[in-house]
């Protein structure tokens, strides 16, 4: 995403979350540029900040090599979404009443930028009506809020003041970010990532590399798009992305059984085992007890891909399978799409020299009754967008 947004790091205990923020956005190639007010640097250091956004960190608003370089109205005009993490009751405040006494809050007024603010303070703090008309103020502002949840607070209490979660504030912000144009607004979208795990034992299972990178990124990106997404994941260590409905599975059984339902579109992206031990041992399989090395005999796995390619009267509009290859790529792509029977399959290389197990970037082909269309390498997430676009444009 060729995007960047001003962050404006208030002083509270959640300003330590600002830094996995950061983390989080520059990975998704979305610049920072940071201000950080007098009480923020007593919670994180600016030299943490200037390290994580690769860029100076600006706190000071009588600056003359800042306003030479970059004055403060700059700072916002460059950006194109001004965001506040963590969002504490005194910067609420200052924002409601218009005030403008340091660069953080003179930047604020100044700004003519969507502003998206993450609150973040105790919850007598959050419910005292002061707070409270400052929120409904805000709120008529046009001022975007992303929390605050309800939790354990670094003071001991419990209830609403609880700062969201970088992820969360990381999909408020795609949100805002995305084209306004919802190209898939009202589309079911049903994604499956990640891989299965199919068992032989209470303790051991078979599985594959695959990390759901991709399958989420697709997800991500048809929820930008305004879809109602259902994601269906194998275990991944990614957090489950917010703004849709999320199912979490283990086996190919599961996936397939939550695969159930009326979607508009499909896009198979999880790495499913072909196959399963037919014979799962209840016990934990003993050294001991066997001898030599256990046989295992293995029966098929149900193909998702194929069932939700059948013909019927629930079949989605449009049904995508990937096919991971490690030779003749495109080849063995448009036999699958022959064998599942979908409209699309995604041909990407799989082998160990590609990286793309696990890896950010990918290389893929696009195989259909059409022909071939050969994409560049690309990030994940520039292909899940792309893919996004394109299914839009099928939809038509
Ligand atoms: O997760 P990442 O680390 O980001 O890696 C991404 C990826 C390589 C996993 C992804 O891009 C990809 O290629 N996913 C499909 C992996 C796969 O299982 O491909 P396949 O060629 O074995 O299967 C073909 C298609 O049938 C796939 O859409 C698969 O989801 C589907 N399938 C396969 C077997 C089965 N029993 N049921 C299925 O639905």
């Amino acid at each position: 995403m060729n995007k960047s947004v001003l962050m404006i790091i208030g002083g509270g205990i959640a300003a330590y979350k600002s830094l996995e923020l950061i983390r989080l956005l520059k990975a998704r190639s979305i610049g920072v540029r940071a201000i950080m007010t007098k009480a923020a640097e007593e919670f994180v250091t600016p030299l943490s900040v200037a390290s994580l956004s690769g860029e100076k960190v600006h706190s000071a608003l009588f600056n003359l090599t800042d306003e030479v370089e970059m004055g403060h109205i700059e700072l916002s005009r460059s950006a194109d979404l001004v965001v506040v993490v963590p969002a504490t009751a005194d910067l609420m405040a200052k924002m409601a009443a218009g005030l403008a006494n340091d660069l953080a809050s003179t930047t604020l007024l100044a700004t003519d930028k969507k502003v998206l603010i993450a609150p973040a303070m105790n919850v007598r703090m959050w419910l005292h009506a002061a707070t409270q008309r400052n929120i409904a103020t805000l709120e008529n502002d046009g001022i975007q809020f992303v929390g605050p949840n309800e939790g354990d607070m670094a003071c001991g209490e419990f209830g609403a003041g609880r700062m969201a979660e970088p992820v969360e504030i990381l999909a408020a912000i795609e949100k805002l970010l995305s084209p306004t144009i919802q190209l898939l607004k009202g589309k079911k979208i049903l994604v499956t990532a990640g891989p299965t795990r199919e068992p032989i034992d209470p303790v051991r299972y078979i599985s594959n590399h695959s990390s759901g990178k991709q399958g989420y990124a697709i997800a991500e990106a048809a929820r930008n798009m305004g879809a109602d997404v259902t994601l269906v994941s194998g275990p991944v260590s990614l957090a489950p992305p917010t703004g849709m409905t999320f199912l979490n599975v283990q086996t190919a059984d599961e996936m397939l059984n939550a695969c159930e339902g009326v979607y508009d579109v499909v896009i198979c992206a999880a790495a499913v085992a072909d196959w399963k031990v037919a014979e799962v041992s209840s016990n934990k399989i003993k050294k001991n007890k066997i001898s030599g090395v256990p046989s295992l005999s293995f029966i098929e796995n149900p193909d998702i891909l194929a069932t939700l390619s059948k013909a019927g009267k629930s079949r989605a509009k449009l049904v995508v399978g990937f096919a991971a290859e490690t030779e003749d790529v495109v080849l063995n792509g448009k036999a699958k799409l022959a064998r599942k029977g979908c409209d699309l399959i995604i041909a990407n290389d799989v082998s160990e020299t590609s990286g793309v197990f696990g890896g950010d970037k990918n290389i893929v082909h696009l195989v259909s009754a059409k022909g071939v269309e050969d994409w560049p390498r690309l990030s994940k997430i520039e292909v899940a967008q792309r893919l996004m676009a394109y299914v839009a444009g099928q939809l038509k």
